[in-house]
């Protein structure tokens, strides 16, 4: 008996893996995180499986269901959304099911914050204005950030910074980023990427808390960067036609010059 951690992806059913829903057909019992997963990847659970939502059971009856399907030898297809490797409680998890030497495997998933970037159709490390993208959130009732990890240390670095489980808490993320970023910074907020009715702002830090439609309290990243405003960057140089790189030998003094594909 194996317990599989699948991604189930942001919400759009079709952003599942293809090992995911292999996986998920296989299992004859899926515990899903309700509150996310979409309910159409469910239909690739086979017919009789035991397919449980788990979004109000707490973490002693998560694991009560899975010694259950332990003791009865069934595989075990295990979703949350979007990636598990970012706010998914997988590791507690796993810390239960290595205590009890029930073996594990995880399949990743497409995460909430590739979903708004590609709704937005944006890069978001672009030559000369950002490199750097930091996943992270703010302190909620459920959990307080270590200290060091706090906006203004984020800030500072001047960072893409994609923000989750913060739209609650917009006038604080304002009130700390601006400083850093100056109020003209570009701002995206991505309520529901992927899903039918996902909707989009582009904003700035000033303007961002007057734009949003108040409706928009739950399931949305926000996104703060220069990289936003795509403009103002430089094209890359890995694509610059005097560029000399082992695919593209520009001279035959390049170390590259007798290269071949495949001789690595
Ligand atoms: C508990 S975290 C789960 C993150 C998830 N494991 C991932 O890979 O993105 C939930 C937060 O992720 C963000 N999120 C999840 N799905 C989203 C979506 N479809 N659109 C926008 N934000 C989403 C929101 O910030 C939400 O508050």
């Amino acid at each position: 008996m194996t317990v599989h951690f699948i991604g189930a992806g942001p919400g759009a059913p079709d952003l599942l893996t293809l090992r995911g829903r292999d996986i998920i057909a296989a299992c004859p019992v899926c515990l899903y995180a309700g509150s996310l997963v979409p309910e159409a990847v469910l239909e690739h659970c086979p017919e009789g499986a035991k397919v449980v939502n788990t979004a109000s059971l707490d973490l002693d009856r998560i694991m009560a269901e899975i010694e259950a399907a332990d003791a009865a030898g069934h595989d075990v297809a295990r979703l949350h959304s979007g990636d598990m490797s970012v706010w998914s409680a997988m590791g507690e998890q796993i810390r239960r099911l290595e205590a009890l030497e029930i073996p594990y495997t995880v399949t990743p998933g497409v995460p909430s914050f590739s979903a708004t970037a590609a709704a937005l159709g944006a890069e978001l490390t672009l030559p000369g204005l950002g490199q750097s993208v930091v996943l992270t959130r703010v302190s909620g009732r459920a959990t307080t950030m270590p200290e060091g990890e706090s906006l203004p240390n984020f800030a500072r670095t001047g960072a893409t910074l994609a923000l989750h489980l913060a739209i609650g808490q917009l006038p604080r993320v304002v009130e700390e980023l601006t400083p850093h970023y100056g109020a003209d910074c570009p701002v995206a907020v991505v309520h529901r990427a992927s899903w039918p009715d996902e909707s989009i702002l582009r904003s700035t830090l000033g303007r961002v808390e007057a734009e949003l439609d108040p409706a928009v309290t739950r399931t949305a990243l926000i996104l703060v960067g220069p990289v936003l405003g795509r403009e103002g960057f430089a094209e890359s140089r890995l694509y610059a036609p005097d560029y000399d790189r082992r695919y593209r030998p520009q001279s035959a003094e390049s170390p590259w010059a007798d290269w071949q594909p495949g001789d690595d």
